[in-house]
């Protein structure tokens, strides 16, 4: 069950654009669906006729940049700025059994990760995005994946309703640094997961041991909306102060530009854009470098 977009987001003149274009995409069946690949595939190129692909084609088109992804739609690449298959395999051998749980995903952005939870046969994915274009990429994709698994709310984390009961299971990446009270955040996930449930925090972090945390002047790597970016420690700190009984680091990765690029489906800039020969941000910081964390409520 999906949660529409309130009147107010989508009586703005580029909501009414893509909901036309949502609802005029032609309804294709195809059984021929597999999330449980590097790229998601959704039909093949059989399926539909010349004149079906130009239009959904061009529906897809019409919903750029597509940043997270990939999918393969009836025999096209949707190429999109990041690879999350490379994310999704750092995390899925940490994940537990899906069939029985239920999952929240944080900033599900296009699907990517709720798609492939439900091809884990996760029992309820719960996705929240409150960007209203990825509201439609969503939609979109699920016109033809049609699955039952995913429940999308179009709501950022500060709305999820004491209603909705707690997961076994919050994906929680690339969040953190966009909000200006990253604990709040962390303490909303350890309430919203049940007694020993697993969080997989994943954020950008600085590696730097004299620093705690990085609060960008202005701008980091290009990004506006950066508020701080904390090293491992730090987080740990957060994570036991928000009452998780225990955490254990992954991994780090440096962000590479085969993981995040422009392509013709996403917007001409990207991670090459805004990092140097020497290594730097553009403004002078470390490159963008990611933990993953897993913590037990
Ligand atoms: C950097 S992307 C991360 C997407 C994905 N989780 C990943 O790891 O690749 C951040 C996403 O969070 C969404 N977002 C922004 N504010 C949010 C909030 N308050 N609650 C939930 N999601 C939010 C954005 O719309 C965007 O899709």
């Amino acid at each position: 069950m999906h949660t529409p977009l309130p009147e107010n987001r989508l009586n703005t003149p580029q909501a009414q654009i893509w909901t036309s274009i949502l609802e005029t995409a032609p309804i294709i069946l195809t059984k021929k669906i597999d999330l449980t690949q590097d790229i998601i595939k959704i039909g093949d190129a059989t399926e539909i006729s010349p004149a079906q692909k130009e239009t959904i084609l061009s529906a897809f088109k019409a919903l750029t940049p597509w940043r997270k992804g990939p999918y393969q739609i009836f025999g096209t690449l949707i190429d999109s700025e990041w690879q999350c298959q490379l994310k999704w395999n750092r995390l899925a051998p940490h994940l537990p059994d899906l069939t029985d749980k239920t999952v929240l995903d944080i900033g599900c952005n296009s699907g990517y990760f709720s798609f492939r939870l439900a091809g884990l046969n996760a029992k309820k994915v719960i996705a929240i995005d409150p960007t209203t274009l990825y509201y439609f990429q969503f939609h979109l994709l699920n016109r033809y994946i049609n699955t039952t698994q995913i429940d999308y709310l179009p709501i950022g984390f500060e709305d999820l309703s004491p209603t909705i009961p707690q997961f076994d299971v919050i994906l929680n990446m690339g969040i953190l640094y966009h909000h200006p009270n990253p604990i709040d955040c962390l303490m909303i996930c350890k309430n919203k997961l049940k007694k020993n449930g697993l969080l997989i925090l994943e954020t950008l972090i600085i590696s730097d041991p004299a620093i705690t945390s990085l609060i960008p002047k202005n701008r980091y790597a290009g990004m506006k909306n950066i508020t701080q970016i904390p090293s491992v420690p730090q987080i740990m700190e957060w994570l036991s102060h928000c009452g998780f009984s225990s955490a254990e680091v992954i991994g780090t990765t440096i962000t590479t530009i085969s993981e995040q690029r422009s392509t013709p489906w996403s917007s001409p800039h990207s991670l090459k854009n805004v990092i140097t020969d020497t290594g730097l941000t553009i403004e002078g910081y470390p490159q963008p470098r990611r933990v993953m964390i897993k913590a037990w409520a």
